[in-house]
C-alpha cells in the first residue's frame, strides 16, 4: 500500500509544480501569480477541495502524446470564501500558456454544472493564450460548452471572472456573458483581436495595453467593472463583492445584525448647492444614507454621470443607481444607461433591493447620440427597471426632467416608493428652455426680450421645479427632508421585505439590444 499512496504522492506533486520550476519563475518575473498562488490568496484557508487533479489532455497531434502536464492547464475545484461556498477555475499559464484544450474546458464545465446544481457562485482567474492551437476544432468546442454553460448559468447564479494575463480571441466572450469582469493593471488585457492583427487590417498601430490592458476597458470600452492595481487587489474586490450576494437566485444576500438608533443625517440639508445648476458629488449623499463605509462601487471609471454599486443599508444588501451631477451634470447618454440597465438587471436576477437617487437635466442631445442609437440605449435602461421585480425606491434630490424621470425608476414603471427632497424640481424640462418653447410668441412680443424670458421662466419654475405637483398627483408618496432620508428608507425597505410581484407568463423578454 506504501508504495501505491507513495505514486499517489509523487503525481500530486508533479501536478502541483504545473509546467515546471522554471515557468513558474517566468511567470512570477512578469508579476503575476501561478494559479495555485492565486488559490491559496483567494480560498479560506484549507478550504480548496481540488477536482481534476490529474487530467490529462487527449492530443497526439504535433507530438503532443509526449508532452503531457497533470491537470492540464487548469486548477478547477470548490472550497470557501468567508465561509461561504463557491467553485473556481484557476489558469495556469505554465501549461501550454493555459491554453485551452478539451480537457481543459471539460474540467471548467464540470466545476459549473456543480455549481449550477449545488446554487453557488463560480470565479474564473483567467490566464491563457486562448485555444489551445496543437487541438484544432476540439479546442473551440470547448470554448462553445464553456459560453453555453455561462449563458445557462446567467441569473442563477453569481458568475465573476478575474483577467489576470492574457485574454484574447473567442476567450473573451465567457467573461463577458458573466456577471462582473475585473482586470488587473499591466499584466492583463483582452481583446478580439491583438495589435498584430490590428495593425495589417486597420493600419492602426497600438499597443496591447492601450488596446486591451484593464485601464482602457475600465474607462473607454465598460468591458470590465474594476481595474485593480495588482492581483492580491483583484482578490480582494472579489472577496468583497462576494459580501454583498446571495448564493443563487433563489436565495437572499447575507445581511449583518443592525438595530435601528438615531437615524437622521442633518448634513445632509445642507449638502445641495444653493445655486441648483451647481455640481455635487452624488456620493456625498449615498455616503451619508448608507451604513458606514459600506459602498462598493461598480464600473467607476465607466460613464461616470451614472453611479453603480453595492451597499448596507441597516445591515442588509442594496443596489444604488445615482445619477451623477459632478460629471456631465449628471446626464442620461449612451454608456450610462448600458452601466445602469446592466447594473439593475444583475440586482434584480439575485433578489437586491434597488435605491435609486435622481438627479437629472435629461438625456444628452446631439448627432453623436443620436446616431449611436441613445433610443436603443436609452431603453435599455427604461427597460431593465421596467421588468425589475426587486423593491425599489426613488429619491429625487433635485432635477428629475423629461423622459429622464420617467426611466429613473418613477412610479409609473413599477417603483414602490419615490420620495423627493424639497429640492426637487420635477417637470417636462428646465425652466429655461420650457419658457423659451411655451411663451416664445411673448418673449418675442415684448420690447425687451430677455427681461421677458426670465419672467416667463420664473413663472415656469414656480409651478413645476417643486416636487409638490408630483406629490398632489400620488406619483411622490412623500416629500421628506434630507435629514430623514436614511430613516425613512430603512423603514420602507423593511415594508417592502416580502414583495412578491410577477411579471406576466413569458419565454424571456425581448430587451432592446
Ligand atoms: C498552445 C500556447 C498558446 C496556445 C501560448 N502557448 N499560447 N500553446 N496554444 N494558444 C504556449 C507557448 O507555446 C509557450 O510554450 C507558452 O505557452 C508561453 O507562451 P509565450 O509566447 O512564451 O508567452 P508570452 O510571451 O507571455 O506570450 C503570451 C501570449 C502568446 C501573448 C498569449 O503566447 C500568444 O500570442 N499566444 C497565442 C495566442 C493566440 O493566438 N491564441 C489563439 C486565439 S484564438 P512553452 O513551451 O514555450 O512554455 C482563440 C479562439 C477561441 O482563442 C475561439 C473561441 C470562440
Amino acid at each position: 500500500m506504501n508504495t501505491k499512496i507513495d505514486l499517489l504522492k509523487q503525481k500530486q506533486a508533479e501536478a502541483i509544480l504545473g509546467g515546471g520550476a522554471d515557468r513558474i519563475e517566468a511567470q512570477h518575473k512578469k508579476g503575476k501569480l501561478t494559479a495555485r498562488e492565486r488559490l491559496h490568496f483567494l480560498m479560506d484557508e484549507g478550504s480548496f477541495q481540488e477536482i481534476g487533479m490529474l487530467v490529462t489532455h487527449r492530443s497526439v497531434d504535433f507530438g503532443m502524446e509526449k508532452e503531457k502536464y497533470l491537470g492540464d492547464g487548469v486548477v478547477t475545484g470548490y472550497g470557501t470564501i468567508n465561509g461561504r461556498l463557491v467553485y473556481v477555475f484557476s489558469q495556469d499559464f505554465t501549461v501550454f500558456g493555459g491554453s485551452l484544450s478539451e480537457t481543459h474546458a471539460e474540467k471548467i464545465c464540470k466545476i459549473m454544472d456543480l455549481a449550477m446544481k449545488n446554487g453557488a457562485p463560480v470565479i474564473g482567474l483567467n490566464d491563457s493564450g486562448g485555444a489551445r492551437i496543437q487541438e484544432g476544432v476540439v479546442s473551440l468546442g470547448g470554448y462553445a460548452d464553456i459560453f453555453y454553460k455561462n449563458t445557462m448559468a446567467s441569473g442563477v447564479i453569481p458568475q465573476i471572472s478575474a483577467i489576470m494575463g492574457p485574454c484574447a480571441g473567442g476567450a473573451v466572450y465567457s467573461p463577458a456573458i458573466t456577471d462582473f469582469v475585473l482586470m488587473v493593471a499591466q499584466t492583463s488585457y483582452m481583446f478580439v483581436t491583438g495589435p498584430n492583427v490590428v495593425k495589417t487590417v486597420t493600419h492602426e498601430i497600438v499597443t496591447s495595453e492601450e488596446l486591451g490592458g484593464a485601464n482602457t476597458h475600465a474607462t473607454k470600452s465598460g468591458v470590465t467593472h474594476f481595474a485593480c492595481a495588482n492581483e492580491i487587489v483583484a482578490i480582494q474586490h472579489i472577496k468583497k463583492l462576494l459580501s454583498y450576494l446571495p448564493q443563487n437566485c433563489e436565495d437572499k444576500a447575507p445581511a449583518l445584525p443592525y438595530e435601528i438608533k438615531d437615524e437622521t443625517r442633518p448634513e445632509l440639508n445642507t449638502l445641495l448647492p444653493e445655486i441648483p445648476s451647481q455640481p455635487y458629488d452624488i456620493r456625498d449623499v449615498i455616503n451619508h444614507v448608507i451604513d458606514e463605509d459600506s459602498f462598493f462601487e461598480v464600473h467607476k471609471d465607466f460613464a461616470e454621470n451614472i453611479v453603480v454599486g453595492f451597499a448596507r443599508l441597516a445591515g442588509r444588501s442594496i443596489g444604488i443607481i445615482a445619477n451623477q451631477p459632478a460629471f456631465l451634470a449628471g446626464v442620461l447618454d449612451i454608456n450610462s444607461s448600458i452601466k445602469g440597465a446592466r447594473f439593475v438587471r444583475f440586482c434584480d436576477s439575485f433578489n437586491i433591493p434597488l435605491l435609486v437617487l435622481e438627479d437629472v437635466p435629461g438625456f444628452l442631445p446631439g448627432t453623436d447620440q443620436e446616431w449611436n442609437a441613445i433610443i436603443t440605449n436609452g431603453a435599455k435602461l427604461l427597460y431593465a427597471f421596467c421588468e425589475a421585480t426587486v423593491p425599489r425606491i426613488t429619491i429625487i434630490t433635485r432635477k428629475a426632467y423629461g423622459g429622464a424621470y420617467d426611466v429613473m425608476n418613477s412610479k409609473h414603471i413599477g417603483a414602490d416608493m419615490n420620495f423627493a427632497w424639497p429640492s426637487a424640481e420635477i417637470a417636462v424640462m428646465g425652466a429655461k428652455g420650457a419658457a423659451e418653447i411655451i411663451f416664445k410668441r411673448e418673449i418675442n412680443a415684448a420690447e425687451d426680450k430677455e427681461a421677458k424670458w426670465k419672467e416667463m421662466e420664473l413663472q415656469y419654475s414656480e409651478i413645476f421645479a417643486n416636487p409638490y405637483r408630483a406629490a398632489e398627483r400620488g406619483f411622490i408618496d412623500e416629500v421628506i427632508e434630507p435629514s430623514e432620508t436614511r430613516l425613512k428608507l430603512i423603514y420602507a425597505f423593511k415594508m417592502l421585505e416580502n414583495k412578491v410581484v410577477n411579471n406576466p407568463k413569458k419565454k424571456h423578454g425581448n430587451i432592446p439590444l
